[in-house]
C-alpha cells in the first residue's frame, strides 16, 4: 500500500504575498480547543497571543475570558501548597495531561505530539518522481497540507490488512496504523461565520491554526521582507545615478 502524496490545498499564507485569514485562525482555533485539545498540548501556545495582530486577532477581552475558562495550576502559596487559580492571558495553553506518562496512559501508550512545532514536524514521505520536486523545490506549506490530508484520511482498513489492536487506518499515516482515532467528523464544531461544517473545513481550518501556532510572525516578516526588497532598490537607483554623476568627468 504506496504512500500517496497529500494535495497541494491552496492556502491564504502561502507565497511572498501571502498572509494568514483570521476568520480562518478562529475557526481553527475552535477546532483546537473544542476537539483536539483534549489530548494535545500546545505549550508555546499563550492566551495573550490570541489577541495578536497576524494570528486570530481576537480582542484582548475576547482572550482573557477563553483564558478565564481554565484552571490553572499555580504556587506554591505562602503555605507551601500548589493551587489552582482561573487563567491569565499571561499563561501558556494548559496541557490535557499532566506529563508524557499520562498522555501515554490514555491513548493506548502512543503520546500526541505537543502542537507548537507541528506543523513544521511531517514532510511527505515521497515517490517517484515526486522526490525529484520535493528535493529541490521546498515550499513552506507541506506541513499544512499533509495534516489536511491525514485528518480526511481516514478509511476502513483494505481486505487483507491486519490492523494492530487499538490503531486506525489512515491512508496518509506513514505505515497507515495511527494511534489516533478519526478526531473530527461532519456538523461537530459549530461555526458562527457560515463556513461549511464539514471535515474537509474543519480540517484546512485547524492545519491552518497549526500553521500559525508554528510561525506566529509570518505576516510581519513578510511585510518586512517587501519593506526591504522595496528599499533595496530605491538604493539600487540611487546608487547607479551616483555612480554615474561622481565618474561622469573621467575620460
Ligand atoms: C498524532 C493532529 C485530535 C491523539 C497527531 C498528529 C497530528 C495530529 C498532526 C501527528 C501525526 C503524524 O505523526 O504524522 C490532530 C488534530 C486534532 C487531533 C488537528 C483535532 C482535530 C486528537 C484527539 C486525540 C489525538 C482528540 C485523542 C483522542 C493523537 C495521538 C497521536 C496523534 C495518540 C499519535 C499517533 C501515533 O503516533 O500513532 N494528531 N489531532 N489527537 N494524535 Fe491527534
Amino acid at each position: 500500500h504506496a504512500q500517496p502524496r497529500p494535495h497541494r490545498m491552496s492556502w491564504s499564507f502561502a507565497g511572498p504575498f501571502g498572509m494568514y485569514d483570521p476568520a480562518q485562525l478562529q475557526r481553527g482555533f475552535k477546532v483546537f480547543k473544542e476537539v483536539c485539545a483534549a489530548c494535545h498540548s500546545a505549550n508555546y501556545l499563550y492566551f495573550r497571543n490570541l489577541a495578536q495582530e497576524g494570528g486570530p486577532h481576537f480582542t484582548e477581552a475576547q482572550a482573557k475570558q477563553v483564558a478565564s475558562e481554565y484552571q490553572i495550576t499555580d504556587g506554591p502559596n505562602d503555605a507551601g501548597d500548589m493551587f489552582q487559580r482561573p487563567g491569565r492571558l499571561s499563561d501558556h495553553w494548559p496541557a490535557p495531561f499532566p506529563n508524557d506518562n499520562a498522555a501515554r496512559a490514555a491513548n493506548g501508550g502512543a503520546l500526541p505530539p505537543d502542537f507548537s512545532v507541528l506543523a513544521k514536524a511531517r514532510s511527505y514521505h515521497v515517490g517517484f518522481p515526486g522526490f525529484i520536486t520535493d528535493a529541490f523545490i521546498q515550499y513552506q506549506e507541506h506541513g499544512v497540507d499533509y495534516i489536511h490530508a491525514l485528518l480526511t484520511g481516514y478509511e476502513d482498513a483494505p481486505a487483507g490488512v491486519h490492523l494492530q489492536p487499538g490503531l486506525n487506518y489512515n491512508v496518509y499515516f506513514p505505515g497507515h496504523q495511527i494511534a489516533m482515532p478519526k478526531p473530527l467528523s461532519d456538523g461537530q464544531v459549530d461555526y458562527t461565520d457560515g463556513s461549511p461544517q464539514t471535515v474537509d473545513q474543519y480540517s484546512q481550518d485547524v492545519a491552518a491554526f497549526m500553521m500559525w501556532v508554528a510561525e506566529p510572525h509570518l505576516d510581519q516578516r513578510k511585510r518586512i521582507g517587501f519593506q526591504v526588497m522595496i528599499f533595496l532598490i530605491v538604493l539600487g537607483g540611487l546608487l547607479y545615478f551616483t555612480k554615474k554623476k561622481v565618474w561622469s568627468n573621467v575620460a
